[in-house]
């Protein structure tokens, strides 16, 4: 059973789908849920859920400090995998080398269409047919890692950001479970850039 630490710093709606699912998978467990910011949804899920919840500030802190913070709080707890579910800060080199094991992220678009911010604006306003969602592992780029699942929705004509990103987030939460129980019982090898099953 691999211990999961979860990174969130909104309201926590993809946290809830790794929770929904844990039980059933009964390949991983979130043991920690860590936010930047103070308040935040994710928090307020992790206590109701009974699941230690850190909050370790990033604003006006130097990169390294914030990140070595957050390293030594994974290590204490024994983290075996890292899930990113709407962490608005971005993880340096330093951290990731540090952590050595998977880090996860899911990203509301088919990457690499639309990596950063806004990418279900930025599909409506390309006018693509499909977007969808992607769970990808982190490297140090931007929503740039070896991908593990995508799921597509279809971009309908009446779509704004917000009717489309509701969509999108449906199947977020399909997703992300699954492709961390791949991650957490070992069932793919990457090669170069490609997760194979
Ligand atoms: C999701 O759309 C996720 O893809 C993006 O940030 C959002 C987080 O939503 N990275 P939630 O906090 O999980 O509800």
């Amino acid at each position: 059973m691999k211990r999961v630490a979860v990174f969130a710093s909104g309201r926590g709606s993809n946290l809830s789908a790794l929770l929904r699912d844990q039980a059933a998978y009964d390949s991983y467990r979130v043991a920690l849920v860590i936010s930047n910011v103070p308040g935040s949804g994710a928090l307020n899920l992790a206590t109701e859920a009974s699941i230690e919840a850190l909050l370790i500030p990033s604003r006006g802190i130097e990169r390294s400090t914030h990140e070595s913070l957050v390293l030594a709080a994974l290590q204490s707890r024994s983290i075996d995998i890292v899930c990113l579910a709407g962490y608005m800060r971005v993880l340096g080199s330093a951290f990731i080398d540090g952590f050595k094991k998977p880090i996860l992220n899911i990203h509301p678009s088919l990457l690499p269409s639309f990596p950063g911010m806004h990418a279900q604006k930025q599909a409506v306003d390309a006018g693509v047919r499909w977007s969808g969602a992607t769970v990808h592992f982190v490297d140090g780029g931007l929503d740039s890692g070896p991908i593990i699942l995508q799921e597509p929705v279809e971009v309908c004509a009446e779509d704004d950001e917000d009717r489309l990103s509701s969509r999108i987030l449906q199947a977020e939460h399909q997703i992300y479970p699954r492709a961390l129980d791949i991650v957490a019982r070992g069932v793919y090898r990457l090669q170069g850039r490609v997760v194979r099953f």
